[in-house]
């Protein structure tokens, strides 16, 4: 079926394709928290440097916990977006109060934790603990907005839930955190906003907006 068919040809072109990127090396949930976080607004050449630098000075959750925020922000000087490194410090430190340092494995525990959105969560569990969760951010919703030829407004709230829905019943069983990655990857790389590489893509056969000519149209995008 079409979502076999999806699945397949896309970790296909993973496992061929993707960057060798830090913390692709792990499946430390702390290590790919830290990543992830640093993702969010950074491009990923930008935060390379930072993340070996920052798992350098702070190796373990305890060690971010027990470290004084001065030195968690120095660590973060040039990356921008403060809160989120003051966040990923108090969370650390809940996290080796609460959790005896284990990052938590529960969708509703770990969504709880300071700067840990649904995307984050996802990310984390898929990717460290190979749970089954959707990882949706902005990449992800253009990715099947064009695959699946979708006109939901990406800015409303409604449309991540609805991106999650679809992305949940894609997710293979086996491996859920190298599909959302590759999810990722194929938004990085190939399904671009302004100049997509389609004949490069691997879904290129089964992507509804390519076959009916609305790449460029889409994703719709409403408010600011
Ligand atoms: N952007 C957000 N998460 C990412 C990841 N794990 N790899 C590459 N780019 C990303």
């Amino acid at each position: 079926n079409l979502s076999d068919q999806i699945c397949k040809q896309l970790l296909g072109w993973y496992d061929q394709n993707h960057r060798d990127l830090p913390w692709r090396n792990t499946k430390d949930p702390y290590h790919i928290w830290v990543s992830e976080i640093m993702l969010q607004q950074t491009r990923v050449d930008t935060v390379i440097p930072y993340y070996e630098r920052f798992m350098e000075k702070f190796p373990t959750i305890q060690t971010l916990a027990h470290a004084d925020e001065e030195s968690v922000i120095k660590a973060w000087e040039g990356l921008g977006y403060y809160s989120r490194a003051r966040n990923l410090h108090g969370a650390a430190k809940e996290v080796t109060a609460k959790y005896d340092g284990q990052v938590p494995q529960h969708p509703d525990d770990i969504s709880t934790l300071r700067g840990v959105g649904p995307y984050t969560a996802g990310a984390i569990l898929s990717i460290a603990y190979n749970l089954k969760a959707p990882a949706v951010d902005g990449n992800v919703m253009r990715v099947f907005s064009r695959l699946f030829a979708l006109h939901d407004d990406i800015a409303r709230p409604a449309t991540r839930r609805l991106m999650e829905r679809v992305a949940m019943k894609l997710i293979p069983d086996d491996r859920p955190g190298d599909f959302n990655q590759a999810l990722m990857e194929l938004g990085a790389m190939i399904c671009t906003p302004k100049s997509p590489r389609c004949l490069a893509c691997p879904l290129h056969h089964q992507c509804k907006a390519f076959d009916q000519d609305l790449v460029l149209k889409l994703p719709v995008k409403q408010k600011a």
